[in-house]
């Protein structure tokens, strides 16, 4: 990483699922209820991103609660799993998600700093606030952010430009951290900079774009903004 990647950020901005929040979280309450449990979980979330861009595409937008429960439809379709129960209860715990152990305290050491933190998620504002509110996470954050006032999803850049808007500083004044390739591909377009919170070890998207810094997960965060 070039030393002065980093220099000036004065906010944080963080993708919601799979960064901050562990969304195999959900299936792993209920493996025992299941064949191929993390199978299933993996299509859930694989469809469920799928959807967004569909979605985003054919000009049908509906919420994440709604995509979300038609993408697990489809992966327990796929598995032969009819059961009303285990689906319910599987959107409920998705409602309750664990956050990354590392979360808070990475949080809570940007605040001490002054560096302002917000949300910026596909995620619908009910399930963004279950998902802050479950963690404890909710006196860390200056915004809460979700695409469904646009009624677009990521990677679309207006979908970004919602997080300069709201904290008032410069695109180029904001790290941007997604575990998630695509999302980070697309935070880069736009003109954040972005670090890779690269926690499955996924090669990189050959998209034309890059990224400030990559790091395996949260904990290294904060030495890299302030060094
Ligand atoms: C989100 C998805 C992309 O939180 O993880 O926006």
């Amino acid at each position: 990483m070039n030393q002065s990647a980093l220099n000036g950020i004065k906010a944080c901005v963080f993708d919601a699922y799979g960064t901050l929040f562990d969304v195999h979280s959900a299936v792993a309450q209920h493996t025992h209820r299941m064949a191929n449990a993390s199978i299933v979980s993996m299509l859930w979330r694989t469809k469920q991103l799928e959807y967004t861009w569909l979605r985003t595409l054919m000009g049908r937008y509906v919420d994440f609660w709604q995509v979300t429960g038609d993408a697990l439809d489809f992966a327990l379709d796929t598995h032969g799993i009819s059961d009303s129960q285990l689906r319910a209860d599987l959107m409920q715990a998705y409602l309750g998600l664990s956050c990354y152990l590392e979360v808070p305290e990475v949080l809570n050491e940007l605040k001490s700093k002054d560096i302002r933190c917000a949300i910026l998620s596909n995620g619908s504002p009910d399930m963004l606030s279950a998902a802050v509110n479950h963690a404890g996470l909710e006196a860390y954050f200056d915004a809460v952010l979700s695409v469904d006032g646009i009624r677009i999803y990521k990677p679309d850049p207006r979908v970004y430009q919602q997080a300069v808007d709201a904290l008032g500083v410069d695109a180029s004044e904001i790290a941007f951290h997604s575990s998630n390739a695509w999302d980070a591909a697309g935070a880069d377009a736009f003109g954040f900079r972005v670090i890779w919170v690269n926690r499955f070890d996924q090669k990189a998207e050959r998209l034309g774009t890059s990224v400030a810094a990559e790091i395996k997960d949260l904990s290294s965060l904060t030495g890299l903004i302030f060094s």
